[in-house]
Formats: C-alpha cells, structure tokens, sequence
C-alpha cells in the first residue's frame, strides 16, 4: 500500500487534472444549453413535455462515482496517473470555438430532420450506406476534418468531461489479461478507434504494446495520428470492422469503444463475428458503449430521449441488443458487464 504522503500527492494530481477538466465540459454544456433555450423562446416554441430523467444533482453524484473508480484503478496500479493530453489552452479554445461555430447549423439539422447531407455523388458507394449519415447531427458525419476536430469536444460535453475516464475503465479488463506478460509480444486492436483517445490511455498504460486502431474515416484515422504520435509500436489505418484487413487469430485483445450504438443490428453481428476470428484463443474482447434498457432503471427514460437531440439511427435497437447471444453465436463467453456512469464495460473471452 502507497505510504501517506505519496497516497496525498497522487488525489491532488488526480483533481488539479481532472477537476478543472469536467468544470470546463459543463461549463460548455451549460451555454449550449442556453443557446438553444434562447432560440426555442425566439420561435416561440413550447416547453417541452417532462419525462422522469435523474437531474443534474443525481448524474454528477453517479459521475463521481466513476471517477472515484478511475482514481482507485490508479491507486491500484492498473493505470499510471492518466493525462488526457488535449493540448495547450490555444488547442483548447480552437476546439471550443468549432463546437459552438457548429451548433446552429446542428439545431437545424434536428428540426428539419436533415441526416443525409454526406450522402452525396462522391460517398455514395465508398463507405457502407448506413454509416453516409451525419451522426450526432453534426456537420460533415464522420468524413470531415472538422468534424474530426471538433468530435472530442462534443463528446466530453455530452459526458460532463467524463468521456475519457469512461474509455479508460476498458483498461480494467485488459490488466487482468496482460498483467505479469511480456507487453511486447501481445497484440491489442482497437476497432472504431475514432481520435485515438482511447489508445493513448492504452499505450499510457502499456507503451510498448504493439497496437493497431482502424476506423472507416480517413478524416478521424489522420486524427488520431496526428494525436498518438508521441508513442511507438501503434499504427492506425483506415478499414471496415466487417472486414478487418487481420489475420485470424493473431490479437490478444480487441477493444472498441462507443462504436456499437452506431451500427444496425445486422452490422453488429458481422463485425463481432470479425472480432472472434481476429482474436487468439483465449484473447478477449472489452467493449465500452451506451448503457442498454434495465441496467440502471432510473436512467431508462433518458436513455430513450439520447436519440431525439443526438442523430443516433440504430441506438434504439442497441438498447435492446442481446449481445450475450451474439457472443455465444461467435464462439466467445460473455464474463461480465460494469456499468460505468452512462456507459458500460463489457467483456468477453474467446476460450
Ligand atoms: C462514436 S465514434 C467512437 C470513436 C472512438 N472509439 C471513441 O472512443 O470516441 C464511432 C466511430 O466508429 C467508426 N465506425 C463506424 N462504423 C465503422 C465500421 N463499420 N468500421 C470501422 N469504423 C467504424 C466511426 O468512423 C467513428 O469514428
């Protein structure tokens, strides 16, 4: 056990990082919200119908329960103390100033129900048609460099600036796999890697762990490079998760974080079907998503609105999605969920 006086120093860390992190999150959560009263009272529009949602008071307390577990996995030794590495108070402010740049054209698109503008002459045909969508409402879907750009942002606002520590509870899982192993000579592949946050929590973790991230967009895979070059042995490449460019059997671990909620139902089996053929025996697969429906009751009902502010087209069949039926189908056993605040870890082993 840590003595005293380095236990100490280890929390004051941890919260000078991370405190101002989620202020400044809500902060950006609290203008947008805001705005957008500001314009629904400009059009004279109603309030809205209230549905039994936890408030805010019961959320940050759930926060913080999470963030309590992210401080006792580093007390630990599951993960060193992490960084979130988002750059310089410059970096910050241009990031801030491309979310809310975007969140007229998005309230737009939400009213007026328009998801398809990056379906055009020159996507159609080069990625799948179900992906050709501006998710989240926002501009340019998942192609743009903009969009790349300004998606972390978007996501720590969503999550109260918990969205990284969230992403790194799938370390959890992948310690108890890797502990007492030679880094160098596992395999980890992280699927839907987007900006590469993940990864970065990963190779904090485990530096010399060979990685590789693939995601369908070129724009965020250029992201995450950019954002990941401070480590060696990760690649990140643009690929299909329905037909990873992997031999099979060659990883020791597969993660994929927030992608599943995004995929249609059919989708969702092929691309775990890819994830057991990729893995070795006994390799194991951590997913990390959404909440589904009875894993916190009190939060049923707002995880039902998440569609209504955010373009989430397959989110309603994901909160019903039995994904211990499709891991069985696979070949892989399902050991167990963790619900982490709004999300989930989810883990299964191939035996
Ligand atoms: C909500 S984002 C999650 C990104 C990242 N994992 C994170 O933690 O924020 C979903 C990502 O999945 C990617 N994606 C969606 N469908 C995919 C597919 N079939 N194959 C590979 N990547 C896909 C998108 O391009 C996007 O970057």
């Amino acid at each position: 056990m840590a003595d005293p006086v380095s236990q100490f120093a280890t929390r004051m860390a941890y919260g000078a990082r991370q405190v101002p992190r989620v202020a400044w999150y809500i902060g950006h959560g609290m203008v947008m919200r805001r705005l957008r009263q500001g314009v629904r009272e400009r059009a004279g529009e109603r309030p809205q119908t209230r549905v039994s949602v936890p408030d805010r008071g019961r959320l940050y307390a759930d926060m913080a329960v999470l963030f309590r577990q992210d401080l006792a996995n580093v007390e630990a030794g599951i993960y060193p103390l992490p960084v979130d590495h988002d750059g310089t108070l410059s970096d910050l402010l241009a990031r801030s100033r491309l979310f809310f740049e975007d969140l007229p054209t998005i309230h737009r698109r939400r009213e007026s129900r328009e998801i398809r503008e990056v379906l055009t002459g020159q996507t159609r045909g080069k990625r799948p048609n179900y992906y050709l969508q501006n998710f989240h409402f926002q501009s340019g879907g998942w192609l743009t460099q903009e969009s790349a750009q300004r998606y972390d942002t978007q996501v720590e606002v969503l999550f109260n600036g918990s969205a990284n520590v969230t992403r790194r509870q799938a370390l959890v899982p992948l310690y108890e796999i890797f502990a007492g192993r030679d880094q160098r000579r596992l395999k980890l592949l992280d699927v839907g890697c987007g900006t590469g946050r993940f990864l970065d929590s990963l190779k904090q973790a485990w530096p010399r762990l060979p990685a590789l991230g693939i995601d369908l967009s070129e724009a965020y895979v250029a992201e995450a490079t950019r954002h990941l070059k401070r480590w060696c042995w990760i690649n990140v490449v643009v690929g299909n998760g329905e037909a990873l460019p992997i031999e099979s059997e060659s990883e020791d671990a597969v993660t994929s974080i927030f992608m599943f909620h995004e995929l249609p139902p059919k989708v969702r089996r092929i691309v775990f079907r890819e994830f057991a053929r990729v893995l070795k025996r006994r390799g194991r697969l951590v997913l990390v998503d959404s909440l589904q429906i009875g894993d916190e009751p009190d939060y049923d009902a707002m995880l039902k609105l998440f569609p209504c502010s955010y373009h989430e087209p397959y989110y309603n069949s994901y909160l019903k999605e039995d994904f211990r039926t499709i891991a069985a189908d696979c070949g892989l056993t399902h050991i167990r969920d963790v619900n982490a605040f709004v999300s989930k870890v989810m883990v299964f082993d191939k035996r």
